[in-house]
């Protein structure tokens, strides 16, 4: 639940910048935690890229 209220306020800060987003769940928890050089107890749980709309 904490993760979707993050998420929405992404989404919302998205728009008002004339940006977009989108959620993403399905990824390599492994491979993510790796990139972002994640601490052991950390678990990644959204992806959400943002960027222009052209
Ligand atoms: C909790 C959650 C997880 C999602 N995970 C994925 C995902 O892993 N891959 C994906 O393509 N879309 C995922 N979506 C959907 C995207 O966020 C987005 O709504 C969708 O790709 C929009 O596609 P469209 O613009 O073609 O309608 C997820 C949505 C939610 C709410």
């Amino acid at each position: 639940m904490e993760a979707g209220h993050a998420a929405q306020n992404v989404y919302l800060q998205a728009v008002s910048l004339d940006l977009g987003t989108f959620v993403i769940g399905a990824f390599i928890d492994d491979k993510v935690k790796e990139i972002v050089n994640a601490e052991e107890q950390e678990e990644p749980l959204y992806i959400m890229p943002v960027g222009r709309i052209d």
